[in-house]
C-alpha cells in the first residue's frame, strides 16, 4: 500500500480526486483517503503543516492503515540560484535542519537516541520517480532537501542551512516523515517542487503564487508512479 502525504490540500487534492473506491478515516483531525488508483491501494493524506503533523500523519498511515511506502510531496523553497521556481527537487536524503542539540556537543541536525543526523531516501523509488521525470521532460535536482518548523524567507536563514547540510532546497514535514520511516523500517521518498527561492519575495508572493501550479506538476508525477507501480 503507497502512502502519500502532502501537509496542504492543494499538494494532494488531484490525488485525492483520483481515487476509485474512495473512503475516509479521521485520526486526530486528519482525515485519511483510502481505495485504489490504477488498481493499486494507496492512502493519501492532508497532514497539516509542520513536523508533528508530519509524523502524526506517517505513524498513522503505517500503523493503522499499513502503508509498505511513504512518498512525501508538495512544494519547497530553493536554497540554489541554479534551481527555479517550477523545478523538482527529489531527496537522496532528507535533515531537520532546527535540531540542535550542538550546546551539549552533538553535531548540529543529529537526533540524539537514534544518532543520526540524515536519512537516506529509498533508492528504489526515487529511481523509478527519475525515471518518470527523465520520460516527461522535467527539469529536477537530486540532492539534500532540509527540513524545520520554519517557513525560510530570509538569506540569513538559507545561507545558515545551506552552510551546515549543504541542502538544495526546504520545507517542513519530509525529515519528521523520514524519521518515523527510519523507526517502523519503511521506505520512503521526498519529491517537491519549488514554489519560492525562500526569501523575503517568496513569502509575499511566490509561495502563493506558484503553490497550485507547483502541486499540479508533483500530483501527475505521482499517479505516473503509480500506474508504472
Ligand atoms: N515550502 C515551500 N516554500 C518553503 C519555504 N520557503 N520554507 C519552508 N517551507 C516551504
Amino acid at each position: 500500500m503507497i502512502g502519500i502525504i502532502g501537509a496542504l490540500s492543494e499538494e494532494v487534492e488531484q490525488l485525492i480526486n483520483y481515487i476509485d473506491d474512495r473512503k475516509e478515516r479521521e485520526y486526530l483531525g486528519i482525515t485519511f483517503y483510502t481505495g485504489t488508483i490504477e488498481k493499486i491501494p494507496v492512502t493519501v493524506c492532508k497532514s497539516g503543516v509542520g513536523k508533528v503533523y508530519a509524523a502524526i500523519a506517517a505513524t498513522t498511515m503505517i500503523n493503522a492503515f499499513g502503508a509498505t511506502e511513504i512518498i512525501n510531496t508538495g512544494v519547497s523553497g530553493s536554497l540554489s540560484k541554479e534551481i527555479k521556481i517550477g523545478n523538482i527537487v527529489i531527496a537522496n536524503k532528507v535533515v531537520q535542519h532546527d535540531m540542535d542539540t550542538s550546546p551539549i556537543g552533538d553535531p548540529v541536525g543529529m537526533i540524539s537516541g537514534i544518532n543520526k543526523v540524515y536519512f537516506e531516501a529509498d533508492e528504489k523509488i526515487n529511481g523509478l520517480l527519475i525515471d518518470i521525470l527523465i520520460s516527461e521532460g522535467y527539469n529536477y535536482y537530486i540532492g539534500t532537501i532540509a527540513t524545520g518548523d520554519q517557513f525560510i524567507a530570509s538569506e540569513q536563514s538559507k545561507q545558515r542551512i545551506v552552510a551546515d547540510f549543504n541542502a538544495i532546497s526546504c520545507e517542513m514535514e519530509g525529515g519528521a516523515i523520514a524519521q518515523v520511516c527510519y523507526l517502523a523500517k519503511v521506505p520512503f521518498a521526498v519529491i517537491r517542487t519549488i514554489s519560492d527561492n525562500a526569501d523575503e519575495e517568496g513569502a509575499k508572493t511566490d509561495f502563493q503564487q506558484f503553490l497550485k501550479k507547483s502541486a499540479y506538476d508533483n500530483c501527475y508525477i505521482l499517479r505516473e508512479y503509480i500506474k508504472r507501480k
